[in-house]
C-alpha cells in the first residue's frame, strides 16, 4: 500500500467550515420552540439553603419553569468514572438537597421563552442561607488531609528501594519545594447543552469530548436504555479535559426539557465555566534528590499536597512522571489531599504530568547547578533505558535524539552556565531546558467505513462516535482512509461526535488518534477484502483473487495486480458487477493504558527556551522556543505541529500567567473571567521551532502513532523557570513567575 498523504502537511479538511462559521457548535443549534435556561449559583461557599423564594421569578414575563432542590425530579444511578463508561462532573446529583458544598454551586435554574427573560427572572430569586465555615486554601483545611488510594489504577503512595539510606549516602543533595496554583482549562467555547425529548427518547446537543460518556450518564439519570438517548457534538470549541465529564447543567437541561416537553438550551456564563467546571488543583511539591558527584541520581522522593472537593476524590497525579522519567533505584512517591469547598477538580491537559514535571524538571536544574554539571548532560547521564517503575522496556524511545537535535537547533553549546552572564542590550538573557514526557494511551475505538456509489463514482464515509475537539482528527482519519483505500482525499469524508455511531472512548489522555487511526486502517482492510471477493467472482483476470490482498494494489480507486498494474478494475465497476450499493467494513482498537505485558509506551521530548528579562520591572518575555518530540509516527504534519504549539503555549501560560485565585473571604474564584484569568495572547508567544523524530511505534498500534495532544505542555513551565533563573539568578519556586516575585524574592 503506497502511503501518499500520511505524514504530509495536508490542510485541515474542516478548516473551511471553521473559518466560515458553518461548523456548528452545540450552542448554535436552533430547534423549533426552543426555551432558554439560566443557572443561579450559591453566593456562599458552605452551609445550606434555609429558604428559597421563587414566586416572583415564576411570575416574571416569559418564565416557564423554575427548578430548585424543592421541586427537582430525582435522578437514577449514573456512572462515575472512565472505566464505567461515563462520568458526572460531581458525585452529588444537582439540586439533590439543601446543602452548599462550594460557592457558585447551582441552586436554581430558570427556564423562559427568551434568554433575557430567564436572566431577568433569575435575578428575582431570593435565597436565605445558613452559612457554615469553609476552606478554599490548603492552609485553612488542615484537618482534612488524607492519602488518596490511586489515580486510574496507578498507586500514588509507595516506595521502591530505600530512599532514606540512599539520601544519607549521597554526595550531593537537594531538598526543594515548589508550588503550582489552581488553574483552569478555560476552553474558548463555554460549556453548553440543548436537551430535547420526543416521546420517551432524549436528544442532547452537548459541548463535549465524550458523547457516549454523556449518553451513559443521561441513560442512567433517566432510567433509559442507551438507544433512547442520543448525544451529538460534531465540533468542540476546546476542552483540555474539561468536557469529559457530564456537567450538572446537562442533566438540569434534560430535566427541564422533559418537564416542559420543549427543547431547553443552557449556556454557562464565563464565570460559571471557571467556577462550576473542574479546575486543576494547586500543588505543593517537595522533592528530595540525592546524587553521586558524577551526577548519577541515587535517590528521589516526591511528596505532593493537592486539594479535592468535599465529597469527591480527584488527586492531581503529580508523581506520575517522576517515578519513571530517570533511572533511579531508590524512589518514593507520596500524595496527600485536602478537602476544600470548591468544585471537584478535574482533568486538565496533562493531568499530573504538567505540574509534576514543573517540579521535577526545575529540581533537576537546581541539582545540575549544585553538581556543576550542564543540565542537559545531567539528564543524559540519568537516561532511563527501561521504564524503572514498570521494569519493562520502552516500546520505542528516542529521547536522546530529541536532546541532541534540540540542543543543536537551539545552540545550547553556546550557553554560559553562570546566571546573569548573558545579555541582549538592556535585557538579561536566560537559557533553560527540560525534558517532556507523556504516556501512550489507547482507550479503544471502533471505526466504520462505508464505500458507496454516487453520481460521481464511489465515496468513502467513515464514522465513529469520538469527538473532534480541535486536534485535527477529521483530517487525520480522512488522510488515513484515503491512503489505505487508495482514493483521492476529496472522495473521503468523516463523521464524528454522534453517540449512535460506533463505540469510541473519550477524546482525552491524548488517545483518540492513536485509537481511531489503526481502527480506520483495519476497517479499510475489510473493505479491500470485500472488493477482492467481488473481483474474484466477477472480474476478468481476477479469478481466485479473494483472500490474496498482498498480490494486489489499491490505488486511484482501482484494484490492480501488483505483477501487472495495468491490469486494473475500478471500485465502481466492481460494485456494479457485484450489484452492491455499498460495502461496509469495521475496525477496532483495544485499550492500552501506558503498558502491556511486554512494553511501556511513553512519548518524550526536549524543550529549550530563551527568555528576556527586563530587570527594572521583572518582566519576562519568552523570546525563543525549540522543542523536539518523540511521539511515534506523525500522521498529519500540519495539525500535529499545531497541537505541539498549542501545548507549548499552554506551558507559557502555566509558567508566567495562569492562576485561578480563590477569595478566602467568600470562597469564590476572584478572577473568574478572561480579563483577569490570564492566558497567553499572541504578544506572549514567540516564534516556535517544533520538530519531531517521526520513528513509528508499531509495538503500540498498526499505524505506529502515539498521542500528541498533551506532551507539548509537559516540562515547559520548568524550562521557562530554569531560563528565568539563568537570566536573573533568582529561583522562583512558585508559579506563575510574575514580576512581583522576581522583584521581591
Ligand atoms: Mo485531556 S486532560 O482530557 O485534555
Amino acid at each position: 500500500m503506497a502511503t501518499t498523504l500520511v505524514g504530509t502537511p495536508v490542510n485541515r479538511v474542516d478548516g473551511h467550515k471553521k473559518v466560515t462559521g458553518t461548523a456548528q457548535y452545540a450552542a448554535e443549534v436552533v430547534l423549533g420552540n426552543m426555551t432558554h435556561a439560566v443557572l443561579v449559583g450559591s453566593s456562599v461557599a458552605g452551609g445550606e439553603i434555609l429558604n428559597i423564594r421563587v414566586n416572583e421569578a415564576e411570575s416574571a414575563p416569559g418564565v416557564l419553569l423554575v427548578l430548585t432542590h424543592e421541586n427537582v425530579d430525582p435522578l437514577g444511578k449514573m456512572p462515575e468514572d472512565l472505566q464505567a463508561g461515563g462520568t458526572t462532573a460531581e458525585k452529588r446529583p444537582p439540586f439533590s438537597d439543601a446543602r452548599i458544598l462550594h460557592n457558585g454551586q447551582y441552586v436554581a435554574m430558570v427556564v423562559a421563552e427568551t434568554l433575557e427573560q430567564a436572566r431577568h427572572a433569575a435575578s428575582l430569586i431570593k435565597i436565605e442561607y445558613k452559612a457554615a465555615r469553609f476552606a478554599v486554601s490548603i492552609e485553612d483545611a488542615p484537618g482534612t488531609k488524607y492519602h488518596p488510594a490511586h489515580f486510574m489504577g496507578e498507586p500514588l503512595t509507595f516506595e521502591r528501594g530505600n530512599v532514606r539510606e540512599a539520601l544519607d549516602a549521597a554526595d550531593v543533595k537537594i531538598d526543594v519545594t515548589y508550588r503550582s496554583p489552581s488553574q483552569h482549562p478555560c476552553a474558548l467555547e463555554p460549556h453548553a447543552a440543548i436537551a430535547s425529548w420526543s416521546d420517551e427518547s432524549l436528544t442532547v446537543y452537548n459541548a463535549s469530548q465524550w458523547v457516549q460518556g454523556d449518553r451513559a450518564v443521561l441513560a442512567g439519570a433517566f432510567n433509559l436504555p442507551a438507544d433512547k438517548v442520543k448525544v451529538i457534538c460534531p465540533f468542540t470549541g476546546g476542552m483540555f479535559g474539561s468536557k469529559g465529564a457530564t456537567g450538572a447543567h446537562v442533566l438540569l437541561a434534560a430535566i427541564a426539557a422533559k418537564r416542559l416537553r420543549r427543547p431547553v438550551k443552557v449556556v454557562l456564563s464565563r464565570p460559571q465555566v471557571l467556577t462550576d467546571v473542574g479546575h486543576r488543583s494547586e500543588t505543593i511539591q517537595r522533592l528530595q534528590i540525592g546524587a553521586k558527584s558524577d551526577g548519577t541520581i541515587t535517590a528521589l522522593s516526591h511528596h505532593v499536597l493537592a486539594h479535592t472537593s468535599l465529597e469527591d476524590d480527584f488527586p492531581e497525579p503529580a508523581t506520575i512522571s517522576s517515578r519513571m522519567l530517570y533511572r533511579v533505584d531508590n524512589y518514593r512517591s507520596e500524595q496527600e489531599l485536602f478537602r476544600l469547598n470548591v468544585m471537584k477538580p478535574s482533568w486538565m491537559r496533562a493531568p499530573g504530568e504538567a505540574p509534576g514535571q514543573y517540579a521535577l524538571e526545575s529540581a533537576l536544574d537546581e541539582l545540575a547547578e549544585k553538581l556543576g554539571i550542564d543540565p542537559l548532560d545531567l539528564r543524559r547521564r540519568n537516561h532511563a533505558d527501561i521504564n524503572p517503575q514498570l521494569g519493562k522496556p520502552f516500546s520505542n524511545k528516542h529521547l536522546l535524539e530529541c536532546y541532541d537535535r534540540g540542543a543543536e537547533r537551539f545552540g545550547w553549546s553556546q550557553r554560559n552556565p553562570k546566571p546573569r552572564s548573558m545579555r541582549d542590550g538592556k535585557f538579561l538573557l536566560g537559557w533553560g531546558m527540560a525534558t517532556a514526557t507523556y504516556p501512550g494511551y489507547l482507550m479503544g475505538a471502533t471505526v466504520k467505513v462505508r464505500l458507496q456509489r454516487d453520481a460521481s463514482g464511489v465515496q468513502a464515509i467513515l464514522s465513529t462516535a469520538g469527538c473532534e475537539v480541535g486536534t485535527g482528527i477529521y483530517t487525520m482519519l480522512t488522510m488515513t482512509a484515503a491512503d489505505e483505500l487508495g482514493m483521492p482525499i476529496e472522495r473521503v469524508s468523516v463523521q464524528m461526535g454522534n453517540s449512535d455511531f460506533t463505540h469510541c472512548a473519550v477524546a482525552g489522555g491524548s488517545n483518540l488518534t492513536a485509537s481511531t487511526a489503526p481502527a480506520t486502517k483495519d476497517a479499510c482492510a475489510a473493505i479491500k477484502r470485500e472488493l477482492l471477493k467481488i473481483a474474484g467472482r466477477t472480474a476478468d483476470g481476477f479469478t481466485g483473487a479473494e483472500g490474496r490482498e498482498q498480490e494486489f494494489l489499491f490505488a486511484r480507486g482501482r484494484v490492480a495486480h501488483r505483477s501487472d498494474p495495468s491490469h486494473a478494475i475500478a471500485y465502481e465497476d466492481l460494485m456494479n458487477a457485484g450489484q452492491r450499493e455499498y460495502l461496509e467494513g469495521e475496525g477496532a482498537t483495544q485499550p492500552i493504558f501506558g503498558h502491556n505485558e511486554e512494553f511501556a509506551f511513553q512519548s518524550f521530548g526536549a524543550h529549550f527556551v530563551e527568555v528576556k528579562v527586563k530587570p527594572e520591572i521583572g518582566r519576562v518575555r519568552v523570546s525563543r522556543m525549540t522543542s523536539v518530540f518523540d511521539c511515534g509516527r506523525i500522521l498529519s504534519a500540519k495539525t500535529a505541529r499545531s497541537q505541539f504549539i498549542g501545548g507549548l503555549v499552554f506551558g507559557i501560560g502555566a509558567a508566567l500567567l495562569e492562576e485561578l485565585e480563590y477569595d478566602r473571604a467568600h470562597g469564590q474564584p476572584a478572577n473568574s473571567d478572561l480579563a483577569s484569568y490570564l492566558v497567553p495572547v499572541h504578544a506572549d508567544v514567540p516564534e516556535i521551532d517544533v520538530s519531531w523524530i517521526d520513528a513509528p511505534d508499531y509495538n503500540f498500534n498498526s499505524m505506529g502513532c502515539r498521542g500528541i495532544g498533551e506532551i507539548g505542555i509537559t516540562g515547559v513551565a520548568a524550562a521557562i523557570g530554569n531560563a528565568v533563573y539563568h537570566a536573573t539568578g533568582k529561583r522562583v519556586r512558585d508559579l506563575p513567575i510574575t514580576p512581583d516575585k522576581l522583584l521581591n524574592s
